[in-house]
């Protein structure tokens, strides 16, 4: 059977609403059965709240802590500012946005874009838990953005573009919400370049954040094409045999073009979980 780009994003949709509907249960969004971004790692090194200092988790409700999938933590590479908007891209139980309005204070605006409405409940109960009234929760899709051109100071994003089935267009709307100027700081799944598409689906699922990633010189060539410069993907720690959890940062210095990059590989990607 061919899996198409719309059947693997609902796929996505309904299975981080499962992990959604286990947080809020009181669960951590790991343990709704596998299949998540955290089915390949788990402890020190792997997904979620591991990758927060405990100064960090002390500033966030436990709920907001339980829903993280994350695979690394986007607020210590963006230098977050005084007054700066930030979005932050699949914003998941909240946890980096909430974090994020923290840094960015009363003058400063956190936004949060996801598409599956069961996250986007729990991290509005999140963000009201924490205190928080500088949080904007968006519905929406990470290649369409909701937001106006030149809007933005910083995005981040936590372990989502792997997922996207059109990165190029996730990296142009970056590129078309960003003021000039503006940064990139993502923490994401990223395969050496050695490895086919093919290899990269041997390695997880899709939705378990690892057939979809992008390889280190894909990623540089994406943000390149979409007027991206000062660009580094920084492996972290390895996920899987030669894919990895990588820091990904960039500014942006021209307008942007489309990035030149595979639109979607459903049928390497399909077999989840
Ligand atoms: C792996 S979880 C990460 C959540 C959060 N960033 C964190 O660190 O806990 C992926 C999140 O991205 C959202 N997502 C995946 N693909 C998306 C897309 N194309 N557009 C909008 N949201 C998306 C999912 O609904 C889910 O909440």
């Amino acid at each position: 059977m061919t899996t198409t780009a719309d059947d693997l994003r609902e796929e996505v949709r309904r299975r981080y609403a499962e992990a959604a509907v286990s947080a809020t249960a009181g669960h951590a969004a790991c343990d709704c059965g596998g299949g998540e971004c955290c089915e390949h790692v788990s402890g020190e090194s792997g997904y979620g709240e591991a990758h927060y200092s405990a100064e960090e988790r002390g500033e966030l409700p436990d709920a907001a802590v339980l829903a993280s999938l994350g695979c690394g933590n986007p607020i210590a590479v963006a230098e977050l500012r005084e007054g700066e908007t930030v979005l932050d891209l699949g914003s998941g139980g909240g946890i980096d946005v909430i974090l994020s309005a923290k840094r960015v204070g009363p003058t400063g605006i956190a936004y949060g874009l996801d598409m599956t409405d069961q996250m986007l409940a729990l991290a509005q109960q999140n963000a009201r838990d924490a205190g928080v009234p500088n949080v904007h929760f968006l519905k929406g899709l990470i290649e369409q953005i909701p937001l106006p051109a030149e809007s933005v100071d910083v995005v981040i994003s936590n372990c989502v573009i792997n997922l996207s089935v059109d990165k190029p267009a996730v990296l142009t709307e970056i590129a078309r919400v960003l003021k000039p100027g503006g940064r990139v700081g993502v923490s994401d799944v990223v395969a050496e370049d050695d490895l086919s598409v093919e290899d990269r689906a041997e390695r997880g699922s899709h939705v378990g954040c690892v057939a979809g990633a992008l390889s280190k010189s894909e990623y540089e060539a994406g943000l390149e094409a979409a007027g991206f410069e000062q660009i580094s993907v920084e492996f972290t720690y390895e996920v899987v045999d030669r894919m990895h959890g990588a820091i990904v940062t960039a500014v942006k210095t021209r307008r942007p073009e489309r990035a030149g990059l595979p639109i979607v590989q459903p049928a390497a990607s399909a077999g989840c979980c």
